[in-house]
């Protein structure tokens, strides 16, 4: 398949994306000596304050069980630093500068007195006159505690200050009436306006483009509908296992660790009428509305399966009930695949095929729209039978970025034809590496812009959707679940749902 590329014309335009500074605020982590304080959040400050977004009187309050003393955490910060980024000189010992670190039991009220203390000594030192954002890195568990806290030790109301916001990590939740519970302790303590719940994979550059691709342009939207659409794939697949994480993993598995939040985020932004404006409550009534009209989920139309043995990039790799930390015994699925029907006027009939899975060939998240076959093929008589339909696929990661494929004319006396692609990456057009995710969600959540949190609505419906799947493979134990050895490059299991519609699944 010939591919060409084409780049957009960029030359002597001016970009239409300013990125603005946040306004100061005390971000008080709470995990702040786990692991996502560590791979993520730390790098992410830093790779903003590199870029000019973090105010000068921005600070960050680690807090956590392990003891440190405040050089001790930005030891522990420089390390983590270093690792992930590019130092220019001096930096990273301003940004270090930027760092205090409290220990304590979250269940024991003086560390909440601890906290207060701290806060108001950082403040005076950095001159901040800032919310306090208190973000949750935390095992679900203990949010509750956490909460409760905050809530009662006069943190979260500070005297002549804005209004503190809260951000929760997921899970939210384990399943709709823990959601609804979580929802409403943290609503009994912060309106919905201070409450950022993440989902980091719409803080990626390629989701957030959805919408631009969507609605920036006037030739997709026309098209975009059960005329002219056959059906939509959604791939979310991870070459890695279940790592050091098994103590979350095992308790969760793929429908709760990807479907309920990243895969139909994913699937509200490709199927969501256009919002009244781009305003964070109006994109988010959208997806809402959009949850509303997907028809009950056919348990017999999701698969499971789980991993055993196998070889990823040369390397065997152990059967996910040999992972640290698995129970010998688990039923926990690593894959699942679903399809899926949206009851409305734009997408009644189209079906949604939605696949995730831990440990297969490659790491590869795409959304795959193919479109219908021309109504009526002149190219018989030439010999030529049917033809690959044209497919728009939106890379998510790794190799970000959007391709269209289409038929035309190859060269020559004879009418033959090719299938070609158009094809953009932002690594050949932007010339650099896109930025973490979680760089964006810290600068929002700084900034105030909810816009790509999740809302109460969307968290209850989502888990609402799931549920009576959730309760069948619960009762099911192992019947039904199938297993993939590591490294399987394709979905065997999940062709079940395709044989039936005379159509495939992309390979991965
Ligand atoms: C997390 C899941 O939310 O997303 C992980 O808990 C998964 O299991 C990860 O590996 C995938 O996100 P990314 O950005 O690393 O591709």
């Amino acid at each position: 398949m010939a591919l060409t590329t084409i780049t957009p014309r960029v030359k002597g335009k001016v970009s239409l994306c300013m990125e603005s500074k946040a306004p100061p605020c005390a971000m008080v982590v709470f995990g702040a000596s786990g692991d996502l304080t560590r791979r993520k959040l730390l790098t992410g400050f830093f790779e903003l304050a590199k870029r000019g977004l973090l105010d000068e009187r921005m600070y960050i309050l680690g807090c956590g069980r392990t003891h440190y003393s405040d050089d001790e955490f930005r030891a522990v910060a420089k390390e983590s630093i270093t690792k992930k980024t590019d130092m220019p000189d001096g930096d990273l010992d301003k940004f270090l500068q930027r760092l205090h670190y409290v220990s304590g039991d979250y269940k024991d009220p003086k560390f909440y007195e601890d906290i207060k203390k701290a806060l108001s000594g950082a403040d005076a030192q950095h001159f901040q006159p800032g919310p306090y954002i208190f973000y949750l890195a935390l095992p679900p568990e203990l949010f509750p505690v956490v909460l409760e806290h905050i809530g009662c030790s006069g943190l979260k109301a500070p005297d002549q200050r804005p209004l503190s916001r809260i951000v929760v990590e997921k899970p939210f939740g384990h399943d709709y009436n823990s959601a609804v519970e979580l929802n409403k302790l943290i609503r009994s303590h912060v309106g919905e306006s201070q409450i950022y719940r993440i989902d980091h994979y719409l803080a990626k550059e390629t989701v957030q483009n959805i919408l631009i691709f969507r609605f920036a342009n006037s030739i997709f939207e026309p098209v975009w509908n059960r005329n002219y659409i056959d059906h939509v794939q959604i791939t979310i697949a991870e070459s890695i296992g279940v790592e050091h994480r098994a103590g979350y993993y095992d308790t969760a598995g793929a429908l709760r660790d990807i479907f309920q939040n990243h895969m139909l985020q994913v699937l509200s932004l490709i199927g969501m009428e256009p919002p009244a404006s781009f305003e964070a409550d109006r994109i988010r009534d959208e997806k809402v509305k959009l949850f509303r009209s997907i028809r009950p989920i056919e348990t017999a139309k999701v698969v499971r399966g789980q991993y055993i043995e196998g070889i990823v990039k040369d390397k065997t790799v152990p059967g996910y009930r040999q992972e640290p930390g698995v129970r010998p015994d688990s039923n926990i699925e690593t894959y699942a695949a679903a399809k899926l029907y949206i009851d409305n006027w734009r997408w009644k009939g189209v079906p949604f095929y939605l696949r995730t899975g831990k440990r297969l060939s490659r790491q590869v998240s795409e959304i795959a729209i193919t479109f219908k076959q021309v109504p009526h093929l002149l190219f018989e008589s030439s010999g030529i039978g049917k033809l690959d339909p044209t497919v728009l696929v939106i890379e998510i990661q790794p190799n970000e970025g959007i391709s269209l494929s289409f038929q035309a004319k190859s060269p020559g006396a004879k009418t033959c034809i090719s299938q070609l692609s158009m094809a953009f990456t932002y690594k050949d057009v932007f010339k650099a590496d896109l930025p973490d995710a979680y760089e964006r969600v810290l600068l929002d959540c700084m900034s105030g812009d909810q816009t790509l949190f999740t809302r109460t609505e969307d968290v209850e419906i989502a888990w609402q959707l799931l549920e009576p799947v959730l309760e069948k493979w619960a009762s099911d134990g192992d019947k039904g679940l199938e297993f993939y050895p590591a490294g399987s490059d394709n979905f065997a299991i999940a062709d079940v749902l395709m044989q039936t519609d005379d159509r495939l699944w992309r390979p991965i």
